[in-house]
Order: structure tokens, then sequence, then C-alpha cells
């Protein structure tokens, strides 16, 4: 029988009918599929997604006991977006890079889910995620930039994010340089997808 896994699907493009990346985590969420009983949730990114403004950073340093309603309710969808990540056992997050980075609508995400007390504490020796026990796939494409040269502001940062909230357990999976060679490369991130095994880790 084959193993339970619970995944959370996080989508970036903003062009999701032609996205590449979206393709692959298609081709990963099979792949993972082979080996486990995949419970599947699925978020795009492009829809709901707002930013931060002084309210809800008022609110989220407000101690939980102490908040307002409003303050309660200003943080619902923050809190949603975390309960999802409490809930997975995996992640696959497909992105492309926009403009050496993550998409802004990434970034909104990750501003919602890095909360003080929630996904992260701070102690005496630096911040330590709480959470734990999860692992990550992120399936990540690119025009030019390769994967980890200088100008890519992209993996390492997300890397860097996902390590904070705890999961440090992270494999990329890149179809770089998508304009040089758009078949190599895509072929290139299918193989490395074949070798992905649901088992592996959490
Ligand atoms: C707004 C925008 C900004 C982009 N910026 C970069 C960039 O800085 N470096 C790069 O290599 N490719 C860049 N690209 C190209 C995309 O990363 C590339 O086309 C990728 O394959 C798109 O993935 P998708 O098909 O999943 O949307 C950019 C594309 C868009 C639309």
């Amino acid at each position: 029988m084959k193993a339970k896994l619970r995944v959370l699907q996080l989508d970036a493009s903003a062009s999701p009918a032609a996205s590449s990346s979206r393709k692959l985590g298609q081709r990963l969420l099979e792949k993972l599929g082979e080996s486990a009983d995949i419970e599947l949730r699925v978020r795009d990114l492009n829809h709901d997604l707002s930013f931060i403004d002084s309210d809800w950073v008022g609110a989220n340093l407000t101690a939980a006991a102490e908040r307002e309603p409003a303050q309660v309710e200003r943080l619902l969808f923050s809190d949603a977006l975390i309960d999802e990540l409490k809930w997975a056992d995996r992640i696959v997050l497909t992105t492309p890079m926009y403009n050496f980075s993550v998409p802004a609508t990434l970034k909104a995400w990750i501003d919602l889910v890095c909360r003080a007390g929630v996904t992260f504490r701070y102690t005496p020796d630096g911040p330590v995620g709480l959470l734990q026990g999860k692992s990550a796939h992120i399936v990540i494409t690119t025009g030019g930039v390769p994967l980890g040269s200088p100008a890519d502001f992209l993996s390492g940062y997300l890397r860097q994010i996902f390590g904070f909230i705890g999961i440090d357990d992270v494999e990329l999976i890149a179809a770089d340089r998508m304009n040089v060679d758009a078949e190599a490369s895509f072929a290139g991130a299918l193989e490395q997808i074949e070798s992905v095994d649901a088992r592996v880790a959490a």
C-alpha cells in the first residue's frame, strides 16, 4: 500500500495557461503519485494575495490574546495560508524568475507566512523555524539567467525563506535559460523530476 502524502502546491507564474514551471510541477505531482497516495491542496498565488500594510503589521505585532476583533480578522487570511503549510508534509512550489527574483505575488505570500511566534521564533542564538518535519520541491524557470549565477537572486532567497520557517529539506528543480534552449532546459528538469521519490524525507 502507498504511504499517504499531503502535498501543498503553490503556483506563482502570472501566465498560468502557458506556464512551463506549472507544467513541470504537474509532472512532479504525477511522479510523487507513483510512490505515494497524494492528498493535494492547490493555491494559485495569482488569486487573493494582498500586500501587508500598517494595520496588518500592527495586528501581527500585538500579542494574540490582546488583539482587537478587527486585528484578529486582519490576520485570518495569513492564518489560513500558514494552516495550509502546517497541514502539508510536502510543498511543491512552482515559480518563474521575474526581474532576477520572485514574482511579487510570491513575495506577498512570503510576507504573509513569515510570522514571529507562529512560523519562526527568535532565540538568543538566532531565529528558529517552527514548521518542522516538512520538505519542499521548488521548481524554477528562468529566461536567460543561469541558476546559481550572480544574477540569480531567486533560488538562494527561496532556500533562505524556507529554512527560516523550518523547512531545510529543499530540492531545487530548474529549467533555467529557457530562452536559450527551451527544449534542452525543459528536458533537464524533467530528468531531475524522474529521480524524485515521494518516500524520501518527510
Ligand atoms: C515580468 C517578467 C520578468 C522576467 N524576468 C526575468 C529575469 O529577470 N531573468 C530571467 O532569466 N528571466 C526572466 N523572465 C523570463 C521567465 O523567467 C521565463 O520566461 C520563465 O520560463 C517563465 O516561466 P512560466 O512559463 O512558468 O511563466 C521574466 C519574465 C517575465 C514575464
